[in-house]
C-alpha cells in the first residue's frame, strides 16, 4: 500500500495537481487495500448487493469504500477508485484509472518486472494509453484461462477505447 501511495504521489506532482488532490491520490493508495486481509465472507455481508456476487479477492474495494462512506467520507472518485480497484469499470476517470494501474505496476510486483518497468516509465504523461494496455492484458488472461469476464471490466474496456 505504501509503494501504491509513494507512485500515485509521485504521478499526482508529475501532473501538478492542487495539494488536495495529490493528498487524495495519495490516500487512495494507502487505502484501497485496507480489508484485504478481512474475511470475505464477512466484508460480502457489509457491501451493497450489486457487489455480492463478486468473488472473494475483489470484495475488499467495495468494502472499504462502504466503510469509508459510513465515517463520511463523500467524494465519489475517491470512493469509485477504491470500490472498483481490483475490476474497472466504466465511472472511473482520472484518480480511478491511476489506482487501477498504480496497483498493478507497483514495483514490488515480481510480475513481468521489464513489461511493468516500461509501462510505468510512461506514466503519468500516457494515463490512459497504459491504463488500456493494462486492461486488455487482463481481459486477455481472463478469456485464456476461461474464466468470467466482469461486466465492470468490460464496461471500463469501453470507456477507455471510447476515450481516446
Ligand atoms: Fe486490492
Amino acid at each position: 500500500m505504501v509503494r501504491v501511495s509513494s507512485l500515485l504521489g509521485n504521478w499526482a506532482e508529475s501532473l501538478h495537481l492542487s495539494q488536495v488532490e495529490t493528498a487524495c491520490w495519495r490516500a487512495s493508495g494507502y487505502l484501497h487495500d485496507a480489508l484485504r486481509e478481512d474475511d470475505p465472507e464477512i466484508l460480502r455481508a457489509k457491501v451493497p448487493s450489486r457487489f455480492r456476487n463478486w468473488l472473494p479477492d475483489m470484495l475488499h474495494g467495495p468494502a472499504v469504500t462502504e466503510k469509508l462512506r459510513s465515517e463520511g467520507v463523500l467524494d465519489d472518485e475517491l470512493l469509485s477508485a477504491i470500490a472498483y480497484h481490483s475490476v474497472g469499470h466504466k465511472c472511473l476517470n482520472r484518480l480511478g484509472r491511476a489506482l487501477y494501474s498504480a496497483d498493478f505496476l507497483e514495483p514490488g510486483r515480481k510480475f513481468r518486472v521489464k513489461w511493468c518497468e516500461s509501462l510505468r516509465a510512461r506514466m503519468p504523461g500516457e494515463l490512459n494509453e497504459v491504463t488500456t494496455e493494462i486492461v486488455a492484458d487482463r481481459i486477455s488472461y481472463t478469456i485464456k484461462h476461461g474464466l468470467e469476464l466482469y461486466y465492470e471490466s468490460v464496461g471500463f474496456w469501453n470507456a477507455l477505447v471510447n476515450s481516446r
